[in-house]
């Protein structure tokens, strides 16, 4: 890779999540190291033409999957992408279901998390400013509704919204937290929803969720019945890896309709952006 100097600016970047490794067709790419104030990026930034724009692609635990959820430089990813120039983030994970209301195979552009992570380092502003992100609505409602026109154009179904637990991982839950996450409305589980869409967000760089749900989580009890679907690494792995296709299509549509020059919300003041990137 070459070092991120040299890196083009770009409009839009997309954040692949377990079993999305590589965005764009063989040879069809340049890679970047883009040197950061928090530390290395997961992996090294991809840059190269998707949906006719040029986007820059990060694989959030390394080209390899040897970033656990709780060690991934979030930080050192949000920032590089944002110096970049991106100003909107396709993000696409792996998720669990909780509601029996999102079975293995849903495709869900995330609204909601509850956080349930702790000791990431989860702001930009720890030195200098203090800054309180507005988070009632943490994905970009506008970004959100082209991602929603897009899939309701190209896809028969898709989940609109959804509320993703994020636990802290890396072991999975517990059928009563299972359960638990469940009663209290969450849809989905996952381990690294939060902080990147925090992060994003206090850069003023919007993002919209694309979410994979691969299995059922705990499960339901042995004593209900079926639970073909309780969720291990090996089973989550195999049915990425058999969808990735329909991800990396849906990621297209999404980063195709949005507009160019796209413009976020402003939910820190422009002056404290510049100075954690300058
Ligand atoms: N990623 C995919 N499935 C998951 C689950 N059940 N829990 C946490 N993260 C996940």
């Amino acid at each position: 890779p070459e070092s991120g100097g040299s890196a083009p600016r770009v409009d839009v970047a997309v954040i692949g999540g377990s079993g999305l490794y590589a965005l764009f067709p063989e040879g069809e790419s340049e890679s970047f190291v883009v040197d950061t104030p928090y530390g290395e990026t997961s992996s090294p930034v991809t840059i190269g033409t998707l949906g006719g724009k040029r986007v820059a692609f990060l694989t959030r635990h390394g080209a390899d999957h040897s970033v656990a959820p709780h060690l991934i430089g979030y930080r050192a990813n949000i920032w590089a992408l944002a110096s970049l120039g991106a100003r909107a983030i396709v993000s696409s994970s792996a998720v669990g279901g909780v509601s029996p209301d999102f079975p293995p195979g849903t495709l869900v552009v995330t609204d909601q998390f509850i956080d349930r992570t702790w000791g990431r380092a989860d702001t930009f502003y720890d030195q200098g400013s203090v800054q309180h992100l507005a988070a009632a609505d943490p994905f970009d409602p506008q970004l959100r509704g082209f991602a929603i026109d897009a899939l309701t154009a190209s896809l028969d179904s898709f989940s609109p919204t959804g509320t993703c637990v994020v636990i802290q991982g890396p072991r999975f839950s517990t059928r009563a937290e299972s359960l638990w996450f469940r009663q209290a409305g969450a849809h989905t589980v996952n381990m690294t929803m939060y902080p990147e869409v925090a992060l994003a967000a206090e850069l003023n760089v919007g993002t919209v969720n694309l979410s994979f749900v691969t299995d059922s989580d705990a499960g339901l009890a042995p004593e209900e019945g079926d639970d073909v679907d309780t969720v291990s690494a090996e089973l989550v792995f195999e049915r990425l890896a058999a969808a990735q296709p329909t991800i990396v299509a849906a990621i297209e549509k999404i980063v195709a309709a949005l507009p160019a020059g796209f413009t976020p919300r402003e939910l820190i003041p422009a002056a404290a952006v510049a100075e954690v990137l300058a």
